[in-house]
């Protein structure tokens, strides 16, 4: 996989090819695939992307589900995971669960470039309480850009009802900051879809979602929610900010 991610150059010429025919199809693309369930777009997008597909993959419930998904068309299929350091021990031990469960799964744990200890040294200790949109920015975008250099298209496992800044994502977008194309298989299914799906095939997930953590991120700036509480409103609690800026 590490020897895959560095061959970018290959990718690059992929990707403006891409650009020129897709770009202008994602709306059309987007209606297209609306009333179709996932499973029509992920096998859509192996046949057009093949190995050029990459899942992003923090371990959520949207997260297993699409791996479910896509190793069940390509069992090779290649996903990334963006490991900020930061992570709950439940979230690193469902990695090794998932990759017991799916052994042809090509996963990639990308580190930021900064080690916790290195960042304090530079940015003073608590970064994510004193500036938590540049600790993101370190422990998790630059490192998603570093990801999506080895892909065409990326796909995430956003939904529409998670969050206002995500109820009108299509299900086939182009993301313009990483000129790569974006598919949200699951932008249209809701949580009770999610969990049905997860308990009907038996798909390890994290426990803290059953101790009322629905949305998991970093271990300092995820909190637990009241039961029926938005789902998102753990993440990053008593601050205005409500994405970390892998999609934003
Ligand atoms: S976030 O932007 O607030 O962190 P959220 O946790 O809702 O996002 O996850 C939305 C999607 O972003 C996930 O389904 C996954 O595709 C991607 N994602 C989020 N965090 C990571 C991560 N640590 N590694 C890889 N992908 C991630």
């Amino acid at each position: 996989m590490t020897a895959t991610l560095s061959s970018s150059s290959r990718w690059e010429l992929a990707v403006q090819a891409l650009q020129e025919q897709y770009q202008p199809q994602v709306v059309s693309l987007s209606e297209q695939f609306e009333p179709l369930d996932p499973i029509a777009l992920l096998s859509w997008a192996d046949r057009e992307f093949g190995d050029g597909l990459l899942l992003a993959c923090s371990f959520g419930p949207e997260d297993v589900v699409l791996i479910d998904l896509l190793t069940s068309i390509r069992p090779h299929a290649r996903a990334f995971f963006l490991d900020t350091d930061f992570h709950f021990p439940e979230t690193l031990e469902l990695r090794e669960q998932i990759l017991a469960r799916y052994p042809q799964l090509q996963l990639e744990s990308l580190k930021p470039l900064l080690t916790p200890e290195e960042q304090a040294a530079q940015y003073g200790p608590e970064l994510y309480r004193a500036n938590p949109d540049l600790c993101c920015s370190i422990r998790k975008v630059e490192p998603l850009n570093r990801a999506l250099v080895s892909c065409t298209t990326w796909i995430t496992g956003m939904r529409r009802e998670q969050s206002p800044t995500r109820a009108d994502i299509g299900k086939v977008q182009w993301d313009g900051k990483r000129n790569r194309l974006k598919l949200n298989p699951l932008a249209d299914w809701t949580e009770t879809q999610v969990w049905d799906y997860i308990r009907t095939h038996g798909i390890p997930y994290n426990p803290l979602h059953d101790r009322n953590y629905p949305s998991i991120g970093c271990i300092h700036c995820t909190a637990p929610v009241a039961p029926g509480a938005d789902p998102r409103s753990g993440r990053w609690q008593g601050k205005a900010k409500t994405e970390c800026g892998l999609h934003t």
